[in-house]
């Protein structure tokens, strides 16, 4: 297989789009197509402060590498979890999101002293990337396995609890550090994934929910995006790997068994058939969304303030995360602590 472009060896063969190339014009479509996808979504500007969360995977690493080489402001944030898993699953993750950094940072001061790019030194010239590290053991006082266990909403699945803590610690870092707009590595796989299974149960309020840009509900509260959605899963490990990111290649130990891993694997076998439809299956709902296929249910959904946190919450008083951590003595901190 040769490559669209200059006819070299292809590194890899996109059958939806009938596109191959190889690993130099790989690393080029990739970025070039984040860069369509943030302008067409209107996801951020190059003015605005961006909070990347990063997992340590391939996905979140690749997203932070394709923004700082595009020039944007992006710093990360990763969350200590304090999953072991017997593979040393959280500590292993920090490394590589601690590891992605030096090398990146070395990288984009390398190539600001050899080229007069300006998009390399965005507004400020001295600005480099940071990691905003925020460990639920020494912030909230539990892991996740930990809180897990003690509460009703975890037994037996700390993902649900996992899934809500994630998305309060990512919320609090992006309005404490004054982000505009908070980004996160899901690829197409990860959203068609959740799709299928809102589409099987028909969840009109989480398809209402579900898109590659969430405006900020609530004055303080960063705008969410997903710049990858786009990109099928297989595209962002082969851009790490053509890049050279190390990232973790072990899955978080509960996810397995999950619904979302089954999902994937049935979409898969359909993309074999039928190449392309999975991305089909995500643009023709979001179309249908834009549409307003979903929006009466707009109207049933409201809105509070959290009586102790101050985020959005669809219950009255507290929100879910803070109901996880009664009775339990907390020291959440203002300021993540950063590395
Ligand atoms: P997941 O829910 O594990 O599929 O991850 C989806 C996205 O959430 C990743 O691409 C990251 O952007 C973000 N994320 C997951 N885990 C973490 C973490 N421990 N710290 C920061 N961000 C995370
Ligand atoms: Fe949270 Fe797996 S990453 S439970
Ligand atoms: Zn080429
Ligand atoms: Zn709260």
């Amino acid at each position: 297989m040769k490559c669209r472009k200059c006819g070299r060896e292809a590194v890899i063969n996109m059958r939806q789009h009938k596109l191959a190339l190889c690993d130099a014009h790989f690393l080029e479509w990739v970025s070039e197509q984040t860069q369509r996808f943030i302008e067409k979504y209107e996801m951020f500007t190059p003015q605005e402060r961006i909070l990347v969360a990063v997992s340590g995977g391939k996905d979140s690493l690749s997203l932070w590498d394709v923004l700082l080489r595009l020039g944007y402001r992006a710093d990360g944030l990763y969350i200590g979890l304090g999953i072991d898993g017997g593979v040393d699953y959280s500590s292993q993750s920090h490394v590589m999101c601690d590891k992605f950094l030096a090398g990146i940072q070395a990288d984009l001061a390398d190539r600001r002293s050899q080229t007069a790019d300006p998009q390399l030194a965005p507004a400020d010239s001295n600005w480099k990337p940071t990691l905003h590290m925020v460990d639920l053991a020494h912030v909230y006082g539990e892991t996740i396995p930990q809180v897990a266990a003690r509460t009703t909403r975890g037994r037996g699945k700390p993902c649900s609890v996992c899934g809500l803590v994630k998305r309060h610690v990512m919320n609090r870092v992006a309005r404490d550090g004054g982000y505009d707009v908070l980004t996160t590595g899901h690829n197409l796989d990860d959203e068609v994934a959740v799709l299928l299974g809102n589409t099987l149960s028909w969840n009109a309020g989480y398809l209402l929910r579900q898109a590659p840009v969430l405006p900020a509900d609530k004055p303080g509260l960063a705008r969410k995006v997903k710049p990858f959605f786009r990109f099928y899963e297989r595209e962002t490990a082969a851009y790490a790997l053509v890049r050279g990111i190390e990232y973790i290649y072990d899955e978080c130990p509960f996810a397995e068994g999950s619904t979302s891993i089954a999902h994937k694997e049935i979409l898969n076998q359909m993309e074999k058939d039928s190449p392309g439809v999975k991305l089909r299956f995500y643009l023709d709902f979001l179309r249908a969304r834009e549409q307003g296929l979903f929006a009466q249910q707009a109207a049933h959904v409201e809105l509070n303030a959290c009586d102790k946190c101050g985020q959005p919450t669809s219950a009255p008083g507290r929100c879910a995360f803070c109901r996880l951590w009664e009775g339990k003595k907390t020291a959440e901190v203002g300021q993540a602590s950063q590395v």
